[in-house]
């Protein structure tokens, strides 16, 4: 049976810490909750103790049960699960602060940790939260972003708690324990993602200002909805999302090998990559000596395009490409979309501050064949899951 810590944050979304809870348990999870003494003014410790049938720690002393709740807590969680995190919980994360039972548990946590932040918009968007989330998801913890509503507060936007039924699959998931019933459970998912490096010589190298954080975001949506994910990386500095199965490359012929031998067995692909189309056709042995060696030019010869060989192989699999345009956009992802022979286009314009490499944020059209849906500027974790819920609706439609 899993185990489960669930961390209580004092903010208004803590009641549905308890819908969580009880999500958990109809899952099969064993749950021991520790709360913020804030948290125990928007719900009472009774009635987590109820629930779980255990002592809930809101203290690290004078607990009946043991005298080091928070090595207990962390030793016990195969998953930490922070429901709901404030602003201030997740900067006393990001510092490492244990000044209570609820952050010393944390500090002390070895699992996997899920964090399901709730806030008003404007605390939320705050640079200082936005920079601990990013630290945070750099260190591997795993979050399920807030969605966009109306919040207690008043405010209209991003901050409300994403849904227990989201909150759950996760969690589920990041415990191998993915829930029934989406498309993509069972499924094997290969994403490539990231720049190529192509060697000049042993030190320099051509490259592109991709991060990845598209193709990884992707990865670790599939691995949520139950996928079996290979990652096929370039060089990027991302952490591997939980439950997915990463294959590090650095140019684009490695790139094209890996996802070709995956692709066998594979289900979908979907190229997120920013592959190199062409790389020097002699690159040195050794470190080039200005001195002695000028370079004025150096001679290119193209690469393989996966995408176009995924597509031309692919019979009953499907395959999704993207395109990154600074200008025409619907045209150049059309004419993709024909030329490369894949199923779907996923088509963003890099010239926009919103959606250029590296941003949080993305705003993309799916390119079909026979017509094309845009969407509004979002956090690259809902790109994917939007992106995801079409490849699924390309997989139940079959052939
Ligand atoms: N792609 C690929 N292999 C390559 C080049 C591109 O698999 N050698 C894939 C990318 O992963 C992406 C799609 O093709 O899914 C489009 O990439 P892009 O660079 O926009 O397309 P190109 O064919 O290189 O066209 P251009 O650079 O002329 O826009």
């Amino acid at each position: 049976m899993p185990n489960v810590t669930l961390v209580v944050n004092g903010g208004i979304a803590a009641y549905k810490a308890c819908e969580v809870l009880r999500g958990l348990q109809k899952a099969g999870c064993d749950v021991r909750v520790t709360m913020t003494e804030d948290a125990t003014r928007f719900v009472g410790e009774a009635t987590f103790r109820a629930l779980t049938h255990h002592e809930v720690v809101t203290s690290l002393y004078g607990n009946a049960s043991t005298d080091i709740p928070h090595i207990e807590l962390a030793d016990f969680a195969d998953l930490v699960l922070v429901v709901p995190a404030t602003g201030n919980f997740v900067a006393k994360m990001a510092l490492g602060i244990a000044d209570d039972a609820a952050s010393t548990t944390l500090l002390a946590a070895h699992s996997t940790v899920l964090v399901a932040p709730a806030m008003n918009v404007n605390m939320w968007r705050n640079p200082a939260t936005q920079q601990n989330v990013r630290t945070l998801l750099s260190r591997g913890v795993e979050f399920v972003m807030p969605d966009s509503g109306e919040l207690a507060c008043g405010y209209v936007g991003e901050g409300k708690l994403a849904s227990v039924e989201d909150i759950v699959s996760r969690a589920l998931a990041l415990l191998g324990l993915a829930t029934e019933g989406s498309p993509l459970t069972g499924k094997h998912v290969l994403v490539t993602a990231g720049p190529t490096h192509e060697a000049i010589d042993p030190v320099r190298y051509i490259a592109n200002a991709s991060t990845g954080k598209m193709g990884f975001a992707i990865a670790r949506e599939a691995a949520r909805r139950g996928a079996r994910v290979t990652l096929v990386a370039g060089p990027c500095e991302l952490p591997t999302p939980a439950g997915v199965d990463r294959v590090d490359v650095v140019s684009a012929w490695q790139m094209h090998d890996a996802a070709l031998s995956s692709f066998y067995d594979a289900d979908v692909a979907i190229c997120a990559a920013a592959v190199a189309d062409y790389t020097p056709a002699e690159p040195a042995d050794h470190k080039l000596k200005k001195a002695h060696e000028h370079l004025d030019s150096i001679r290119l010869v193209e690469t393989a395009d996966i995408l176009a060989e995924l597509s031309a192989a692919k019979g009953a699999r499907k395959v999704v490409g993207f395109a990154a345009e600074t200008h025409d956009l619907m045209a150049n992802a059309q004419a993709k979309l024909a030329r490369k022979g894949c199923d779907m286009i996923v088509a963003n314009d890099v010239s926009r501050a919103d959606s250029t490499f590296g941003s949080d944020t993305d705003r993309v059209a799916f390119v079909y064949a026979d017509h094309v849906e845009q969407l509004d500027t979002l956090p690259l974790a809902s790109v994917a899951s939007e992106l995801l819920d079409r490849v699924g609706a390309l997989l139940e439609a079959g052939t």
